[in-house]
């Protein structure tokens, strides 16, 4: 009988003797302080395990003890929506939302908020606004309602959904697109004055897939956000996914080009229709996805068990309706226990610091990328008066900035770029040529 032990990456060890598919005997290793549950585990790595959590679920004993034991994020499924808190213009009923609040925190779990700022769930009167009235009346809500939670919500959903399906690329047509584009830059100032401590997010679905359309209609609003100083710190990927809307390959790249952004991103409404082994595969897929991209917080699956889910036919969840694990819990903490709780290098990660004793600090972030060209962003920190030289290598060529004032040698190849007014932070293009090596850049003061 031949032993073997497979190695882990953590210190102490437990071995336990299995039985493997074919009768041989094999010695697995397993670690001995793998965490037990979700939440413990997401810890372990920098990051939260949240869920959705309906009020009238927490006289549910089955429920509770799930949620007090596995998850240490809450977010409200529909109490914080605007038809919840404000059914009456200025009138405003909390009883619900803060029952959920109240429960989690005293259990020492941390809120999501969702959310503030959305076309669905609107109270008739709001139904029936628009123009100057309907947008005063959003920033009222946003306003009331992030300086009633003030100091309790780790992040908040500020806008939800407000782009468009399909190959547009823009914004949904709604009541709130019709005050003009800039709603949601209002909002997320708005949110920032009421609650400094709070992360602000835009949250939407349907933006996993890099390739996608809407994902990077949001992208370029966010980059746009970023550069503009409008003042949001993260990204939710609400992550609702079924046979015909499986989980994307390219799902990492996705999240880290959001996160070379600048911005935090999270996973927010987690279900995958399905069961067995595919269903768990998928889950793993998503988590690992997380866990590769260190400015990914963390992930909320959206409800406990499967019949508490808003497509409970679909059995979407980690618990079954009885609150069994399922394979796809099993699957998610494992991911967890053996994930590793650092950004891997991947093509695309951020940061190349250079010069730190120039007086100036210049770093560099891979954007967007295509067959033939792709983007980078420099931040500049430090000094105002900086002088950023980018290095490219034969035969790329930089073909556009933006956010800077920039000059080039006679070569093509050294770009140097200085403040144009905008900001800290400008960006380019690189027309590659066949080399998609990283530019390098260094700063000065001038
Ligand atoms: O509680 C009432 C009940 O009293 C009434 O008898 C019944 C029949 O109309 O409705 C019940 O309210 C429903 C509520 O869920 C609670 O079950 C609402 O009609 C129904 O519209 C609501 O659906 C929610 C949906 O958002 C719309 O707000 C789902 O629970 C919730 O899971 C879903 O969550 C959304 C996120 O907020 C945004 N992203 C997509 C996600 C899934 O659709």
């Amino acid at each position: 009988m031949k032993l073997t032990v497979k190695s882990v990456s953590r210190v102490a060890l437990v071995s336990t003797l299995v039985a493997a598919a074919t009768g041989a005997a094999v010695l697995v290793a397993s670690p001995a302080s793998a965490a037990t549950t979700l939440g413990a585990s997401a810890a372990e790595r920098g990051r939260y395990f949240g869920t959705a959590v309906a009020a009238n679920k927490l006289s549910d004993s089955t429920y509770v003890g799930i949620l007090n034991r596995e998850f240490d994020m809450v977010t409200a499924e529909n109490e914080m929506k605007i038809d919840a808190l404000e059914p009456q213009q200025n009138q405003f009923n909390y009883a619900n939302a803060d029952r959920i609040v109240n429960h989690a925190r005293n259990q020492g779990k941390k809120v999501r908020g969702h959310t503030l700022a959305w076309h669905s769930q609107q109270p008739g009167w709001m139904q029936n606004m628009s123009g100057s009235a309907l947008r005063s009346a959003m920033l009222n809500h946003v306003t009331k309602v992030a300086t009633y939670y003030r100091g309790k919500i780790h992040s908040w959903d500020v806008v939800n959904e407000a782009f468009a399906d399909g190959s547009s690329g823009g914004r949904r047509d709604s009541n709130l697109q019709r005050t003009g584009n800039d709603w949601i830059e209002a909002a997320f100032r708005a949110a920032r004055a009421a609650d400094p401590g709070a992360k602000l997010c835009y949250n939407d679905y349907n933006t996993d897939n890099w390739s996608h359309a809407k994902t990077q209609g949001v992208y370029r609003m966010v980059q746009d956000f970023k550069t503009r100083g409008v003042p949001i710190d993260c990204v939710g990927f609400q992550a609702h996914f079924n046979s015909g809307n499986p989980v994307p390959s390219n799902y990492h790249t996705t999240l880290q080009n959001f996160a070379n952004l600048g911005v935090d991103v999270q996973i927010t409404e987690l279900d995958i229709e399905g069961s067995g082994s595919t269903q768990a595969q998928q889950y793993q897929g998503v988590v690992q996805a997380c866990l590769a991209v260190s400015r990914c917080n963390g992930v909320t699956v959206w409800g406990i068990r499967d019949s508490d889910s808003w497509r409970a036919s679909g059995t979407p969840l980690l618990f079954d309706g009885s609150g069994n694990k399922k394979a796809a819990y099993n699957s998610v903490l494992s991911a967890l226990n053996n994930g590793s709780s650092t950004n891997p290098t991947t093509p695309t990660s951020p940061t190349t610091p250079t010069n730190p004793g120039g007086g100036c600090t210049a770093t560099y972030s891979a954007g967007q990328s295509w067959s033939d060209r792709f983007n980078g962003q420099v931040t500049v920190s430090g000094a105002s008066n900086w002088i950023v030289t980018v290095t490219t290598s034969s035969p790329q060529k930089i073909i556009a900035t933006w956010n800077t004032a920039a000059s080039w040698d006679s070569s093509g190849n050294v770009m140097t770029a200085r403040p144009n007014g905008n900001g800290d932070v400008f960006g380019f293009t690189v027309q590659h040529g066949g080399n998609t090596s990283r530019p390098t850049v260094s700063c000065r003061v001038g």
